[in-house]
């Protein structure tokens, strides 16, 4: 039998798309195992729900920046990912940038949700960045993580419709319960190895 395909995964906040993911290996819907949950917030959501379901997780104290980890904090993510064998990084609401040495160890193994339709809205509160911009289509976007903000290869996206009474909070759920279904369907394929990658282009092999 082939080895399990081991998720590791990092997030700062409720952890709900982690949730997603984890149920839908419960539910035989990604062959994979998720090995470690990490997190930069102590009383994170994620790392009780990842606790919930008997999954080793633990804080990383962040160091005293507050838009990226300090050099040791990333060191320390980086050593505890490979001591864990992860095959893929899944950053599920990861809310600081990572850089050189995460990037480089992890080359073309890091995923990431952003919650508009890339390009258009990267950074922060991108349902109401679309909300001012005024657009009538929003959605959410899978992709893999390079050194820019939420610019690199584009794995998948699904639409979500702006309604003339939306609120951002209103937005902002809708997004998230289409990421509930297209974060578990983007790492389910990567873990089938349905997914290959050429430059930008980012493949899905065919239904049979
Ligand atoms: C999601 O909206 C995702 O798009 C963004 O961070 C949020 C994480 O939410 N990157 P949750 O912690 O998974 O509920």
């Amino acid at each position: 039998m082939s080895k399990p395909f081991r998720l590791g995964v990092i997030g700062s906040g409720q952890g709900s798309n982690f949730v997603a993911i984890a149920e839908a290996i419960t539910a035989g819907r990604i062959p994979a195992e998720i090995v470690l949950v990490l997190s930069d917030v102590e009383t994170a959501g994620i790392l009780e729900h990842a606790r919930q379901r008997q999954l080793p997780a633990r804080y990383l104290p962040p160091g005293k920046f507050r838009t990226k980890l300090e050099e040791a904090a990333e060191q320390s993510l980086v050593a505890q990912l490979e001591a864990a064998q992860v095959d893929l990084v899944v950053l599920a609401g990861f809310m600081r940038v990572l850089k050189g040495d995460f990037l480089r160890a992890f080359a073309g193994r890091i995923v990431n949700i952003h919650p508009s339709l890339l390009p258009c809205f990267p950074g922060l509160q991108a349902w109401k960045q679309a909300l001012d911009y005024g657009v009538k289509v929003t959605g959410c976007t899978v992709h893999f993580v390079d050194a820019g903000i939420d610019s690199g290869a584009i794995i998948g996206q699904q639409t979500v419709p702006v309604l003339d009474h939306d609120t951002p909070e209103t937005l902002h759920r809708r997004i998230h319960q289409a990421e509930h279904e297209l974060y578990p369907r983007c790492v389910a394929a990567l873990a089938q190895g349905d997914i290959s990658v050429h430059g930008r282009l980012v493949f899905w092999r065919p239904k049979t």
